[in-house]
C-alpha cells in the first residue's frame, strides 16, 4: 500500500469538504437573511454533514500516521441569488462525487481498501446532497417566485404565531 498517496487524496478531500462547509454556511446566512427557512436549513444541515465527513477523513489520515492539512480548495463565492446558489451547490456535489470515485479507484489499485471504502461511502452522501439540491432547483424552476414566496409566508406564520424560529434541524 502506498499510504503517502492515500494521505494526499484524503487531505485534498478535506480541503474540498472545508470549502463546501464555508460555501454552504454562507448560503445558509443569506437564505436566512432573505426569509427562506427551508433552504436556509438545508444548507446548514448539509454543511454539518460535510463537517462530519472532514472528521472521518481526518481520522483516516491519522490512522495512516499522516498530518491533517486543514486548507481550503476554493474561496467562498459571494452569491446571493437563490437559483445560482443551488446551481453552485449541485455542481460542487457532482464534482466531489466524481473526484471521490476516482480516488476510490486509485486507492483500490494501491491496495488500500479501507480508504477506498471511505471514499465510496462519501460518494453515497454527496449523491444524496446533489439530489436534495437538484430537487429544490426543479421546484424553483417549476414554481418560480411562488416557491420562494411560500417560504417567506411560512416564516411570517411562525413569527405571528409566536413560535420560536431557527433551530429546525
Ligand atoms: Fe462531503
Ligand atoms: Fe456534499
Amino acid at each position: 500500500m502506498k499510504k503517502e498517496k492515500s494521505i494526499e487524496f484524503l487531505n485534498k478531500a478535506i480541503a474540498d469538504e472545508l470549502s463546501a462547509v464555508h460555501q454552504y454556511m454562507y448560503f445558509h446566512f443569506h437564505c436566512d437573511d432573505q426569509g427562506f427557512d427551508l433552504l436556509s436549513n438545508l444548507f446548514k444541515r448539509t454543511a454539518i454533514e460535510e463537517m462530519l465527513h472532514i472528521e472521518r477523513l481526518a481520522d483516516r489520515v491519522l490512522f495512516l500516521k499522516g498530518e491533517v492539512e486543514l486548507g481550503t480548495a476554493e474561496v467562498v463565492q459571494k452569491i446571493h441569488d437563490v437559483k445560482s446558489m443551488l446551481e453552485k451547490a449541485s455542481k460542487m456535489e457532482t464534482e466531489s462525487a466524481n473526484q471521490y470515485n476516482v480516488w476510490a479507484n486509485e486507492c483500490s489499485k494501491n491496495a488500500d481498501s479501507a480508504t477506498k471504502k471511505l471514499f465510496e461511502s462519501l460518494v453515497d452522501d454527496e449523491e444524496r446532497h446533489f439530489n436534495q439540491y437538484d430537487t429544490e432547483l426543479e421546484n424553483l424552476t417549476k414554481f418560480g417566485d411562488n416557491y420562494l414566496a411560500l417560504q417567506s409566508i411560512e416564516r411570517s406564520k411562525t413569527l405571528t404565531a409566536g413560535r420560536p424560529m431557527g433551530e429546525q434541524l
